[in-house]
């Protein structure tokens, strides 16, 4: 088969102005519940999309580690590509797919670094494992060899034992605040939903877009 002959036609949900709660937050946490209910593998995984000051783009996938009114939350090195991206210019684009769903999230806004405490709070609850590979590796630098990865790893796991292990300056979270949040559900015949939420006047405003 070409790749081109692969489609597949949506069938399982709809999408209507009614079911969709007024704060997109919550209707994020009602699909966000039903993609863990259906088990779909690594629901908290989200593709993260950042840009240079001229606009030349770079996207991932990141996890999502917390969502509230402020915001939704990942971690990473700050000197990353990512971070040294969101330094210069600090806006993104989150977007979820939950196939089993048919479902797709799309979220724009803005882009903060989260409190030290709430980095540390976050950090001292990974495994140890996790905790020693935040010291040992620089990410996204360039590696001579996976030896030298290897031989940082163990001097580290030397240097640490069981711990504590403290939050490295270099590594914490980022919240993107949202500005605009779109709930797709796939329907027949490409004539998808869509509901895109935009934040107006410090108000949410609702209004369905043509698929
Ligand atoms: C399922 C999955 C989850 C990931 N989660 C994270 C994460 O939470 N934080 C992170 O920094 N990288 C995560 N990564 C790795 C990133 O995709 C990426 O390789 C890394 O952050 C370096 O990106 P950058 O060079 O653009 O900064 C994940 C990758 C996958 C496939």
């Amino acid at each position: 088969m070409s790749i081109a002959d692969i489609r597949k036609d949506y069938q399982r949900h709809a999408l209507t102005e009614a079911d969709v709660a007024d704060d997109p937050i919550v209707q994020f946490t009602t699909w966000f519940d039903e993609a863990v209910s259906a088990q779909v593998v690594e629901p908290n995984a989200m593709c993260l999309a950042t840009a240079t000051p001229d606009a030349y783009p770079s996207a991932r996938i990141v996890l999502l580690k917390g969502v509230d009114q402020r915001g939704f939350v990942f971690y990473t090195d700050y000197r990353s590509r990512k971070g040294t991206e969101l330094a210069d210019n600090p806006c993104a684009s989150l977007c979820f797919f939950w196939a089993e769903l048919e479902r797709q999230v799309r979220i724009n806004g803005a882009v903060q670094r989260v409190s030290r405490t709430e980095s540390d709070e976050y950090f001292q609850s990974r495994p140890l494992p996790s905790r020693v590979g935040a010291w040992t590796s620089s990410q996204s630098s360039v590696l001579p060899s996976r030896e030298v990865l290897e031989a940082q790893l163990a001097a580290n796991a030397e240097r640490f034992g069981d711990g504590p292990v403290p939050l490295p300056d270099h590594w914490g979270g980022y919240r993107v605040v949202p500005e605009e949040i779109e709930f797709w559900q796939g329907r027949p015949s490409r004539l998808h939903d869509r509901i895109q939420f935009r934040k107006e006047s410090g108000r949410w405003v609702k209004r369905r877009l043509s698929p």
